[in-house]
């Protein structure tokens, strides 16, 4: 009888010892003892927390002032307003037909809404009356043969009623963006087209090392 009483005792111990462990979630997480502990607990501020390291305590740095993201154009350190350095400017950079379809693409999400997808200033914002300043026709004789700089300058910093583009554009794309609206004027009376690139894939050795400097030279 007693052997009886001290097994359903010793059941009921090891029972509420069982249930115990799972009620209280804080036993699992405990590891106990670690191996390399700063292997699992990083000793370095995570992003996002406090840092008391720095004025504003936080962890989080933006990029030192004039840091180019990699694989980025180097920016062009001109002023607004300084129309004449602008209407000079331009770009090594030479665009193949995926490129200048990239260029369309993305005129017709950034511009073509106040200029239209066919360029001629009709795009359905002016045209539903709702903007009451009227977008550049850009097939007009007027902006026909404007400079290429001249558009990347109306594209960084807006031209009166219209906006910049610089956030949403980055330098290379701005000139994707200029070089299709250029094509296009080409093709209705502007000047010859020049942006752009070969897209026969050069097969020669040689012709390979001069496609390479040629596209090395683009980038700066
Ligand atoms: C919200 C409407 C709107 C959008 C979107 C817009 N534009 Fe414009 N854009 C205008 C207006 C309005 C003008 C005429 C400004 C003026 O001359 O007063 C203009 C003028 C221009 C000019 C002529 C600049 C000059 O110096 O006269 C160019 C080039 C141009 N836009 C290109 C673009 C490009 C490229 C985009 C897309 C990245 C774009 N625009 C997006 C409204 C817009």
């Amino acid at each position: 009888m007693n052997k009886t009483k001290s097994i359903v005792v010793a059941s009921l111990i090891a029972g509420l010892g069982l249930v115990s462990c799972t009620e209280n979630g804080s036993k699992h997480r405990n590891p106990g003892k670690i191996y390399a502990p700063d292997m699992t607990y990083s000793r370095a501020y995570d992003a996002y927390t406090a840092n008391p390291n720095f004025a504003d305590g936080q962890s989080s740095r933006l990029p030192v002032s004039g840091a180019v993201a990699m694989g980025h154009e180097l920016p062009d350190h001109m002023v607004e307003g300084d129309t004449n350095a602008y209407k000079a400017f331009t770009t090594n950079l030479r665009f193949n037909e995926a490129e200048l379809a990239e260029g369309k693409r993305l005129f017709n999400i950034y511009c073509g809404i106040c200029h239209g997808n066919n360029l001629d200033g009709q795009g359905p914002l002016y045209a539903s009356g709702k903007f009451a300043a009227m977008p550049a026709n850009l097939k007009d004789a007027k902006y026909l043969h404007m400079t290429p700089g001249t558009m990347y300058a109306a594209i960084k910093f807006g031209k009166n009623a219209m906006g910049a583009y610089a956030s949403q554009l980055d330098v290379k794309q701005r000139w994707m963006v200029i070089a299709y609206i250029k094509k296009v004027q080409s093709e209705n009376g502007g000047d010859a087209f020049t942006f752009g690139a070969s897209n026969t894939p050069a097969a020669p050795a040689a012709d390979t090392a001069k496609a390479v400097a040629t596209t090395e030279t683009a980038k700066h």
